[in-house]
């Protein structure tokens, strides 16, 4: 499939999640999707690529002002892990606490979602594998967009 139908695609599956408010389980019921996504190693690769492109792109760069990278990318590879049904435990903040100050709109966590498939790509992820990462994602949306 073409990129920029793919990317329609998706967005149009963010805003049927979104805009249905469809519930999607809080975490895997299994490690499926972590193994799938290369285990600890595989999620580190894919945060790092995303939060990386997060700082560079024009569209929300001004967000991770002050921020520190490193442990922005430990964090997210933790709740990635736990998310996804590995063996990690997600000790930071809830989103809610840790968006609140940011004022993000849906624009924004757009762009991120976007960051985060470029990412995916880039690690050879299938496009079935990055859809079920999306999906247990695209709830938080609810805790993160506050405008
Ligand atoms: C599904 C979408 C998102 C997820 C899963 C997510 C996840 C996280 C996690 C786990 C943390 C760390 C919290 C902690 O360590 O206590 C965090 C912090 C942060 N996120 Fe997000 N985030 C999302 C969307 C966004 C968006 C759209 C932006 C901006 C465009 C953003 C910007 C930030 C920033 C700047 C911080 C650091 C806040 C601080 O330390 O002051 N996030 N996020």
């Amino acid at each position: 499939m073409m990129r920029s139908a793919r990317r329609g695609w998706i967005a149009h599956l963010l805003a049927l999640l979104i805009g249905t408010g469809m519930a999607a389980p809080a975490a895997a019921a299994d490690d499926a999707l972590y193994r799938a996504l290369g285990g600890e190693a595989g999620i580190a690769r894919i945060v790092d690529n995303m939060i990386d492109r997060a700082y560079a792109d024009e569209r929300i760069k001004k967000k991770f002002d002050g921020v520190n990278p490193k442990a922005l990318k430990e964090s997210i590879g933790k709740q990635f892990c736990q998310l996804t049904g590995g063996p990690c435990v997600y000790d930071g903040e809830t989103m809610v606490k840790s968006h609140a100050h940011l004022a993000l709109d849906k624009a924004d966590f757009n762009a991120l979602v976007e960051d985060l498939q470029f990412a995916m790509d880039d690690q050879k992820v299938p496009f079935a594998v990055q859809n079920r990462l999306l999906a247990l994602l695209a709830p938080m949306h609810r805790d993160i967009i506050t405008r």
